[in-house]
């Protein structure tokens, strides 16, 4: 059998670039910053914070570095620490965990359910004497069900606190992520979909006194000009980029529209390709697709991805499997050009030859 591969399209991994090849607006709004001085915290990061208070349906919201230091300053306000143990989902990004330890707490894993979010089963099973707090992600921009989680960490007595990292302006039911636990906390990265020009990230509370206290965390415990109540860090919003941020809140719904349809368009053409790739359902309307998570048989190994190939694999002439070849075929673009058909061909061969008997 022949083995055909379609011609290979590159998309780059990034869109940043175009994203922000016009951007008068954002510098005009840097321009005028700079003519104020205004660059510690200040009126962008008032106006953002209360203007992302209003999309998650929240109090407050408090501008902070980054997600990670969002989760990191979320849990030593809500007093977890050292002897303490937080579960959360297995299969996010290395911060949701990091973000735990780095709170000198301990992280706990609970197994994730198909949507690929925290199995709320799992999480009742992982729960400890130690347990003080649950993390669930929303990830890539799908809610988890948080109103099973909050039932259980409820009768558990946990803090729940949301990763929303990926989840800028999903909801479940009509309720916005960032508002589903005692805080959440968001990425402004410029990978996700409101994304500034660096590193930014916002935490949401409806808890004055949280945030009073996490207000104080992120600007070294100082309560005024000379003040302080307690040892914090520095982990302010950057003003620039609560410029960046007010520009694009407008953009936001666009954004995340445009990333919805590109995840349906994926969905479509991916679908052709089970048992190879495997599609997850899409059960919740209001996720953002901030991201994209599609399972593979192998994984890539670089930061590009190809627009799908159409299905043209048939069996490899040379192991007579398409499907159950060791390692697994992959598909050039989607995987390392090491695992590309053709070199899973190659590699077939070579292994027939090694263990062909040699004529001594
Ligand atoms: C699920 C999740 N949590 C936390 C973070 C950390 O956010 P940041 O990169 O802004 O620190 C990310 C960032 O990619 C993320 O995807």
């Amino acid at each position: 059998m022949v083995i055909t591969q379609a011609p290979v399209t590159r998309v780059p991994y990034s869109y940043l670039d175009q994203q922000f090849r016009e951007s008068e607006s954002i510098l005009e709004g840097i321009r005028q910053l700079a003519k104020t001085g205004d660059f510690t915290l200040g009126r962008a990061v008032g106006e953002f914070e209360g203007r992302f208070a209003d999309l998650c349906n929240v109090k407050h919201a408090i501008g902070v570095n980054s997600g990670t230091d969002g989760l990191i300053l979320t849990l030593k306000a809500l007093g977890v620490g050292v002897g303490d143990e937080v579960i959360t989902a297995p299969n996010s990004f290395i911060a949701s965990a990091g973000a735990i330890a780095m709170a000198g707490a301990t992280p706990r894993f609970a197994d994730i359910n198909e949507q690929y979010n925290l199995d709320p089963g799992c999480l009742e099973k992982a729960i400890s004497a130690k347990t003080k707090a649950v993390i669930p992600v929303h990830l890539t921009g799908n809610p988890a069900d948080m109103d099973r989680i909050n039932e259980i960490a409820m009768r558990h007595g946990l803090l729940v606190i949301e990763d929303a990292a990926q989840a800028v302006g999903a909801a479940v039911d009509g309720r916005p992520t960032g508002s589903l636990g005692a805080a959440g906390c968001f990425s402004l990265h410029p990978l996700k979909n409101l994304n500034v020009w660096g590193d930014g990230g916002v935490i949401t509370t409806n808890d004055g006194d949280l945030a009073e206290r996490l207000r104080g965390l992120r600007n070294h415990g100082l309560v005024g000009r000379d003040e302080v109540a307690f040892f914090g860090h520095n982990s302010r919003l950057h003003t620039i980029q609560a410029v960046v941020a007010n520009v694009l809140l407008e953009e936001l719904p666009s954004i995340t529209e445009a990333r919805i349809r590109n995840a349906a368009t994926y969905d479509e053409l991916l679908r052709d390709l089970a048992p190879h790739v495997i599609v997850p359902p899409r059960p919740t309307p209001t996720g953002v697709r901030s991201r994209r998570a599609i399972p593979t048989r192998s994984r890539s190994s670089r930061s590009t991805a190809s627009t799908p190939p159409p299905a043209t694999l048939s069996r490899c002439s040379e192991c007579s499997s398409g499907e159950s070849s060791s390692p697994p075929t992959r598909i050039s673009g989607w995987s390392s050009d090491s695992g590309s058909v053709s070199s899973h061909r190659r590699r077939c061969r070579a292994r027939k030859t090694r263990s062909r008997p040699t004529s001594a």
